[in-house]
């Protein structure tokens, strides 16, 4: 149904949280998957359990060690998936770090940080892959951004800053890139259940769905884009946040 069956995806920061999850629904529809993060242990303990082979072409799961932040470890995580499988036809970017202080007490260091990660790394994702997706004339690139990419957070400058850069670099490329077959759209998730989150009490957040997101919350909207069902959808956003983003409602 997907038409993930035997395609090829990368996904990034695929380790943990959100982006394990990510990993685990295009498994299931049937792809190969290439598990990328700077978690080396949980990254080949996923890898292992959906059944990693040190053979090139068999398993459909493999981890590579990728630090987003490393133009040349890019290229050679993408050297490896054309090696291992033969094409790269999803990226998913996921990859992303969180930080936040009042704005007084925002250091450079701390902004630098969180640019790197979030936006030069989803960057250097889309450059990298961008060459084998126009041989092949086909792909679909998903960049995750965040709620906080469509309106402001306090405290969270640097990560508000380059989720609505990811927002913005997806559309560019929907533009440039569409004309070779390939579709880039971003993915916006609401409060998710991870490590990230571990500090924020949900019970203070009003989401007119009632409850605070799951990882598995993600699973549809990411093997839609990922797969044929959008085939005619390039530069959108899904927005998956429990209507937290639509309104307040009343208590
Ligand atoms: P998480 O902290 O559990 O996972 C982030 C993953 O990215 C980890 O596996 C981490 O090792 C990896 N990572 C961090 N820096 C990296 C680097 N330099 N190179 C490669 N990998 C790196 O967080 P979570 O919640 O699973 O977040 C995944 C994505 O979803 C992030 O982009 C985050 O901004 C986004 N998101 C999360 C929300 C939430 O409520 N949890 C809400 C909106 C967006």
């Amino acid at each position: 149904m997907s038409g993930l069956e035997g395609r090829v995806a990368i996904v990034t920061g695929g380790a943990r949280g959100i982006g394990a999850t990510y990993v685990r629904a295009l498994h299931a529809e049937g792809a190969h998957v290439v598990i990328t993060d700077i978690l080396a242990d949980q990254g080949e303990a996923l890898a292992e359990e959906l059944g990693a082979d040190a053979a090139p072409g068999a398993g459909r799961a493999s981890f590579c060690e990728l630090d987003v932040t490393d133009e040349e470890a890019w290229d050679r995580a993408v050297a490896e998936t054309l090696e291992r499988f033969g094409a790269v036809d999803v990226l998913v970017n996921n990859a992303g770090m969180a930080n936040a202080a009042p704005i007084e007490h925002f250091t450079l260091a701390k902004w630098n940080t969180v640019l790197a990660v979030n936006l030069t790394g989803t960057f250097l994702g889309c450059r990298a892959v961008v060459p084998a997706m126009k041989a092949a004339g086909r792909g679909s690139i998903v960049n995750v951004s965040s709620v906080e990419g469509l309106r402001g957070s306090e405290r969270l400058h640097g990560y508000t800053a380059t989720k609505f850069g990811v927002r913005g670099l997806t559309k560019s490329l929907a533009v440039e890139l569409g004309r070779d077959g390939i579709r880039v759209n971003s993915i916006h998730p609401g409060f998710i259940e991870t490590e990230m989150t571990t500090r924020i009490d949900p019970a203070r957040l009003l989401i007119p769905l009632g409850r605070p997101g799951a990882p598995a919350d993600l699973a549809g909207a990411l093997v839609f884009l990922a797969g044929d069902a959008s085939a005619y959808v390039t530069g959108a956003e899904i927005v998956v946040d429990g209507g937290m983003t639509t309104g307040i409602p009343h208590t």
